[in-house]
């Protein structure tokens, strides 16, 4: 389809699915995580099917590093001159008591989850607005709309997602840039089984599965704002 689509955290899970699946629609893809192996890995089987391909151009990049962000953007407009999709999806989670959780933990969580999804919002949304278009894909989780125990740091920022993605689809209305985010229930990735090691990848969402919905939603067709629950 020949869209530019930046995917934070795709260098495994559901954005590594996602990545797959624009790529075999034609789509040009960002990959970016915080370790270069992962992302050089993550692009030779992102091009594994498809052949040498320079529909793929991948960073080290920490969401929420102003810096980082910056440079990621300023490089994927120098390439291809514009953005058409924006999946917020890299996301750190801890299962745990909040007496257990120290606070460079919380801090982590709140700089990946959520000041993550302001500064990759806020370098693209200048493209967005010049283009006239482009689609904003926020994931947070199903904790995002009913807390649980040992979740609190998690939750707090999947809620916090809603509110972000509520006002900046308000914000941006009569834009042509449409907002939504994405409310996932447990998906079968080193996440999950991280916080949950006795899960069983078959009670489990396939990352395959959610990555189809983001295509979707990517076509920019739901009302802005829309919450899409799995
Ligand atoms: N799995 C679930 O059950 C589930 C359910 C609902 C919602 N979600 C949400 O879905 C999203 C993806 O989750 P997942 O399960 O696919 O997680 P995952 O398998 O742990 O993958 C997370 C990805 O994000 C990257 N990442 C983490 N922190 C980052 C940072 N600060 N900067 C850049 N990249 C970073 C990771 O790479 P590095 O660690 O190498 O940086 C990795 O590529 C998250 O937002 C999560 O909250 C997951």
């Amino acid at each position: 389809m020949d869209r530019v689509v930046i995917i934070t955290g795709s260098t495994r899970g559901i954005g590594f699915a996602a990545a797959q699946r624009f790529l075999k629609e034609g789509d040009k893809i960002v990959v970016l995580c915080r370790h270069r192996s992962h992302v050089i890995n993550a692009m030779r089987r992102l091009a594994e099917g498809i052949g040498p391909d320079d529909r793929i151009i991948g960073f080290k990049c920490d969401v929420g590093s102003s810096w980082d962000v910056k440079k990621v953007i300023e490089k994927t407009l120098k390439k291809w001159d514009r953005i058409d999709i924006l999946v917020n999806n890299a996301g750190e989670a801890i299962y745990k008591p909040l007496e257990e959780i120290n606070v460079r933990k919380f801090k982590r969580i709140v700089s990946t989850n959520l000041k993550g999804v302001f500064l990759f919002t806020k370098q693209t949304l200048p493209a967005m607005k010049a283009q006239k278009e482009g689609v904003i894909i926020n994931i947070s989780s199903e904790l995002g709309f009913r807390g649980q125990k040992n979740y609190s740091a998690y939750s707090a920022t999947n809620f916090a997602i809603v509110g972000f993605t509520e006002s900046m689809a308000d914000e941006l209305l009569d834009t042509g840039i449409k907002v939504y985010s994405l409310h996932p229930g447990g998906v079968a990735t080193d996440m999950y089984f991280e916080m949950h090691p006795e899960a069983r990848p078959e009670e489990l969402i396939a990352p395959e599965q959610i990555a189809d919905v983001i295509f979707d939603m990517a076509k920019g067709i739901k009302p802005t704002g829309s919450k899409i629950e799995v």
